[in-house]
């Protein structure tokens, strides 16, 4: 059995450990031979003094090995978001990239924290399934090309162990820790080539552009030590993604943008990211990449193949295509005159968490039907009574403190406000 105090004290005094010393640390951890104030001590030594690449390496490895045999079948390129509000893209990337003839598997965890993640998305589709087996995820890529599930429990499970630790302790914060929790899972999955969206703003992990670029470069370096082509995509999370943020508000506004009618930044980043994959699973340039992902949103190819998706996993398509239901609404109204120079996006999706829409522990359950819909962008000129948003309450008070949430969330002042954040690709690979 590892040494817990040596592996502390490396972390505390900057010394190297070897992959194999790594490796065992990891599966004691796992095995639940170390109590967690050894571990909470690590993470702490970890987040304070950072690893260098290889020891990053070495404990992303770790994580990765520890574990269930990947499925059978991997998709060809997988995806992933560091989260933020409103962010809905999966829903609308694995039908668009599969409509192309690249197989999707995407294995997803549980929203937690402001809003519901991907899988509580889906799960506001009446009759959708995020719960299959190996065969039967097989079965569905090899008829329909795609398949979105829950991840399983023991898929790289020294993630959960450290992570619950993490959340609780003052480390989820490190680069290190983000980064091999991230691609740990990724590297579990089994794909070979991989897209980031690392968001960037005040609705993301990473507030500040220079450490998500930090965070994106050191997660393309694991990546390429993997043999995984990765490319990072940094993108704006300053304000919610697209106008809707709630479950079946969002996947409302996923099929309006598969039909062609979704708000521009939503379609724009959903373009880039299926560029960057679209290249890597068909090996073609950029631009022609951008191309056929145009043409598979404009002809109707990928909402045909999100129908299809659905129906794969016992999801109402009807429902789906009359709309899902969601909450009554009330506007937020503004109460006062100037331009919109600030949206604290994280404060958003604390509304959305008050309304119901995400969960504030595990055990929570979220409502489909409840969230918020945004009628203004950084930089637009509000005046008294003009709609800030929309709320979708079954409630009346969390419906008030949503609002006054939102009120507060939105800083107006007379200046111009800054240019958003200009998406960024970054990788290593031709
Ligand atoms: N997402 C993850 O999967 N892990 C982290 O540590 C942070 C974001």
């Amino acid at each position: 059995m590892t040494d817990p105090g040596a592996v502390i004290a490396a972390a505390r005094d900057r010394q190297a450990i070897d992959g194999r010393l790594m490796r065992d640390w990891v599966r004691a951890i796992v095995e639940g031979q170390v109590p967690d104030y050894q571990i909470a001590a690590w993470l702490m030594a970890v987040t304070l003094n950072g690893l260098d690449d290889d020891a990053v390496f070495a404990l992303t490895q770790a994580m990765a090995d520890i574990g269930t045999e990947p499925l059978a079948h991997a998709g060809r390129v997988d995806k992933h978001s560091t989260g933020g509000v409103g962010d809905k893209t999966t829903l609308i990337l694995a039908p668009l990239v599969s409509s192309l003839g690249i197989p999707i598997i995407k294995m997803s965890g549980r929203g937690l924290g402001h809003t519901g993640g991907t899988l509580d998305k889906l799960e506001s589709i009446p009759g959708f399934r995020i719960h299959l087996g190996r065969d039967e995820i097989s079965r569905q890529v090899d008829a329909v090309g795609v398949a979105v599930v829950a991840q399983s429990g023991s898929l790289a499970p020294a993630d959960g162990i450290l992570y619950a630790l993490r959340d609780v302790t003052g480390t989820v914060d490190s680069l290190p820790l983000i980064a091999s929790s991230i691609m740990s899972k990724k590297i579990a999955a089994g794909s070979p080539n991989l897209v980031l969206d690392v968001k960037v703003g005040s609705g993301a992990l990473m507030k500040s552009a220079g450490r998500a670029r930090e965070l994106a470069d050191l997660m393309v370096r694991i990546g390429a030590h993997h043999h995984i082509r990765t490319t990072a995509v940094l993108t704006s999370m300053e304000q919610p993604l697209g106008r809707a943020v709630g479950n079946a508000l969002e996947v409302n506004e996923a099929l309006a943008c598969l039909a062609g009618r979704g708000p521009s930044d939503l379609t724009e980043d959903v373009l880039v990211l299926a560029q960057e994959m679209i290249a890597l699973g068909l090996h073609v340039p950029a631009r022609e990449a951008r191309m056929l992902a145009e043409k598979a949103l404009a002809s109707g190819a990928a909402q045909q193949q999100f129908l299809r998706w659905v129906e794969a996993q016992g999801g109402d398509v009807h429902a789906v295509e009359s709309g899902l239901p969601v909450a009554a609404r009330t506007p937020v109204v503004a109460t006062s005159t100037g331009r919109v120079v600030a949206i604290d996006t994280e404060a958003v999706g604390r509304a959305a968490q008050l309304l119901g829409a995400g969960r504030k522990t595990k055990e929570d359950r979220v409502n489909p039907r409840v969230g918020l819909e945004w009628e203004v962008r950084l930089g637009d000129m509000i005046h008294p009574g003009e709609i800030l948003a929309w709320v979708y309450a079954d409630e009346s008070g969390p419906a008030g403190a949503a609002s006054d949430l939102i009120h507060k969330a939105v800083g107006v002042g007379a200046d111009s406000a800054d240019p958003p954040f200009a998406t960024e690709v970054r990788r290593m690979h031709d």
